[in-house]
């Protein structure tokens, strides 16, 4: 019967609902049974509960749901139901059975002379589903697109919990009951004993008496001792980390400042080089365009970059109704560059390579003496096409006005597109027409 279902892929939304869900349960799980069994193991009236049917239930269909879906090894697919069953037979369904078995149900049945406290001991099993946690979280954190290092902090206090309150539960079965103190404060005592000793500071006004006391101190210390470094560690690690991008970034300016100061360049210059790292600090968290698109495969770049560009392309209305080749062809060949204000981007007489599209920013078109301003330039336009479709040199300068992101396009990508694309190069070159009798009718 179980082969006319289909598989299930790893990545069904519905099924990893249902992993998140039984996540919880696990969690739940994890809080409460250690609770449970140091608390009320030795009364009747609390054992057995629905609840146990319930967990049951959940890790029974978990079970059957794991044999139904598809998984990846080694970065391959595998669907066939047989292949499945055998690597989960392999390994994680023993566990996942043995959190399952309602052992309080079969053992507590007429013919099992098991005491009630032992009956209640054994849910322990069911936190073996912890192995299961540490698999779902591990996913679930490559699929969340947070900032990996902050998940990362989460997870690690949330280990922390969990780690010391099994350890406290641990202490409590092991101090046994103490008279006239209630469960929540023998619970908050041992929770503070717990931290005093994994973090190694223990105070020693709880200390152990009995040998089996001593012994679990003693493990419990083992672990604290390694654990505190690690946690240590990991933080120091976490903070570091946890904004990259930043932290190079001053350090990258530490640098150019110490050299800057070494080589006496004048106090003005290195002002403008400091705005400059701002600027790129602001507009693209430090990171240069090219070079995060240049690891990536060609399909991919190209997807990234139309997605980068796509607002400064909405913008232009030269490339309206372009055709998504022309546009790709363009995209793929665009080199950002950027400009410093009062920069000059070309000047006139000059021969010209490029063509600029204006990403941000604002340029003046100005005559050589800088006198006559032709036109103000900003987001959307371009220039400089006027040298490539004419071969002549420069017909204006070009002087920015604020801090200027601009796209180049050389001559010989330019010239392959006017090729390909014949009514494209026919508006373009209505447009250079159009700008260079208006520079000549003003001189
Ligand atoms: P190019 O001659 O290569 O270099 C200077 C650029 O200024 C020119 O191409 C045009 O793109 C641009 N330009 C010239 N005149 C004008 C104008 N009147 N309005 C807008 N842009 C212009």
């Amino acid at each position: 019967m179980l082969t006319g279902i289909k598989m299930v892929r790893p990545d069904n939304r519905i099924r990893f609902a249902w992993e998140i869900f039984v996540l919880v349960v696990i969690i739940w799980t994890i809080i409460n049974i250690p609770v449970y069994v140091v608390f009320f193991s030795g009364s009747a009236e609390h054992s057995a509960d629905i609840t146990e049917l319930i967990l049951t239930i959940i890790f029974l269909i978990d079970i059957l749901i794991r044999f139904n879906t598809a998984v990846i090894v080694k970065r391959k697919l595998i669907t066939s139901r047989m292949e499945v069953l055998k690597i989960y037979l392999r390994g994680w369904f023993w566990i996942d059975l043995a959190a399952t078995i309602p052992f309080w149900f079969i053992l507590g049945g007429p013919g099992f002379a098991v005491t009630l406290q032992t009956l209640n001991l054994l849910r322990i099993a069911r936190l073996l589903k912890l192995f299961r946690a540490v698999q779902t979280l591990r996913r679930a954190r490559t699929s969340i697109l947070l900032n990996p290092n902050i998940v990362r902090m989460v997870l690690l206090v949330f280990w922390i919990l969990v780690t010391a309150h099994l350890v406290a539960c641990g202490w409590i079965y092991i101090e046994g009951d103490i008279a006239d103190v209630s469960n929540v404060k023998q619970y908050i005592m041992a929770f503070y004993w717990t931290i005093t000793t994994l973090t190694t500071i223990g105070y020693g006004d709880i200390t152990p008496k009995e040998t089996i006391q001593m012994l679990y101190t003693i493990c419990v210390e083992i672990i604290g001792a390694g654990l505190y470094g690690f946690i240590i560690g990991n933080i120091a690690n976490l903070i570091a980390n946890l904004d990259i991008a930043r932290a190079q970034q001053r350090e990258k300016i530490e640098k150019i400042n110490t050299f800057m100061q070494y080589r006496n360049l004048p106090t003005d210059l290195q002002k403008k080089v400091n705005d400059y790292y701002n600027y790129i600090w602001e507009t693209r968290r430090g990171y240069d365009e090219t070079s995060v698109l240049h690891e990536l495969p060609v399909s991919l770049k190209t997807n990234v970059s139309i997605f980068l560009n796509k607002e400064m392309i909405e913008k232009v209305p030269l490339f309206r109704g372009a055709g998504d080749a022309l546009i790709r062809d363009i995209i793929l060949n665009l080199e950002p560059v950027v400009y410093t204000p009062d920069d000059y981007v070309v000047k006139k007489g000059e021969m010209g390579y490029d063509m600029f599209f204006i990403s941000r920013g604002t340029v003046d078109v100005v005559s050589e003496d800088e006198k006559i301003v032709y036109a103000t330039l900003s987001a959307g336009h371009f220039f400089g096409e006027i040298a490539l479709l004419l071969s002549t040199p420069r017909t204006a300068t070009i002087k920015t006005r604020e801090y200027c992101d601009l796209y180049r396009l050389n001559k010989d990508i330019f010239d392959r597109v006017l090729e390909r694309y014949p009514v494209f190069a026919e508006k373009i070159k209505d447009m250079a027409e159009k700008r260079n009798m208006e520079i000549k009718s003003s001189k």
